[in-house]
């Protein structure tokens, strides 16, 4: 059988970056892991988030992925490099491509940012934006009421959540070209986002970048499903079903296929490998 793609995220808003990846890449196999139980990852301090990401990476291992996708931005601002350490395969994360899009997309004007309070502390975007272009001006926003607004199932025309933009982009409204939606989440109210900054502020989803950034690493490695007929195999944390109901907002379809992995049965790996 296909090896499939491993995608992980701190719970259930990677799903916004796996609809995007199987949009791009229809015939390959995913396995998607989702730390339901621990999220959010926003809020945790770098050590924490760290040790995360391993366990998460050592658990999709047991998949024999051919490329692991880290879905979250939080995860990738801080510990992108714990994966590649742990993964034995090509990693994409999610930052380098959405800062790729957003300096494509700010036509020179002011970049910004808003994510959670972990990545916006860590300044991944900052600078993985100012390599690519050292003059780029940016304001960088943190905006930790958002996640939970959406993970209650809120939108875009909610009056709360409309609220909540105003407060968190006032100081940023007028200053910008683009606006990067640093957070698995935060696709999910691109119409509050868009209604507050207005129709010449670009918003900047990172997900069709890091799939076409998927498409090619495979492409270049010749690990490409050939005649694969796709499909996602879901493992969460804590309470299947309800990422099985608000998952199907985040990926637009069904989610057949979830499974509860047991704490026993996740830390297994970790304590035989003595960490
Ligand atoms: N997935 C996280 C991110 O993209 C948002 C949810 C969380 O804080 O864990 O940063």
């Amino acid at each position: 059988m296909e090896r499939p793609i491993g995608v992980f995220d701190s719970g259930l808003g990677g799903l916004t970056v796996l609809a995007a990846l199987r949009r791009r890449l229809a015939g390959e196999r995913f396995v998607y892991f989702g730390d339901t139980a621990r999220v959010p990852y926003g809020s945790k301090s770098a050590a924490t988030v760290q040790r995360y990401c391993r366990q998460d990476t050592a658990f999709l291992r047991r998949f024999e992925p051919k490329l692991i996708v880290v879905a979250c931005n939080t995860a990738t601002a801080l510990g992108l490099e714990v994966v590649a350490e742990e993964a034995g395969t090509p990693v994409v994360g999610v930052i380098e491509p959405g800062a790729r899009r957003a300096v494509a997309a700010s036509g020179g004007k002011p970049i910004g940012i808003i994510a959670t309070e972990s990545t916006i502390a860590s300044r991944s975007y900052y600078r993985a934006i100012r390599a690519l272009e050292p003059r780029a001006e940016m304001w960088e926003r943190a905006c930790p009421l958002l996640v939970p607004m959406v993970e209650e199932g809120r939108t875009g025309e909610d009056p709360l959540v409309r609220a909540a933009v105003e407060e968190y982009l006032a100081p940023i409204r007028g200053r910008v070209g683009s606006l990067v939606l640093g957070c698995t989440h935060y696709p999910l109210l691109k119409s509050a986002l868009a209604a507050y900054m207005g129709p010449e502020v670009a918003l900047v989803d990172s997900a069709e970048e890091v799939a076409g950034e998927v498409a090619g690493v495979l492409e270049r490695d010749g690990l490409a499903a050939r005649d694969g007929d796709g499909g996602i195999q879901c493992y969460v944390t804590d309470n299947p079903e309800r990422f099985r109901s608000v998952g199907e907002r985040f990926l637009g379809q069904p989610l057949r296929e979830v499974t509860l992995v047991e704490p026993e049965d996740f830390f297994v790996q970790e304590q035989a490998a003595g960490r």
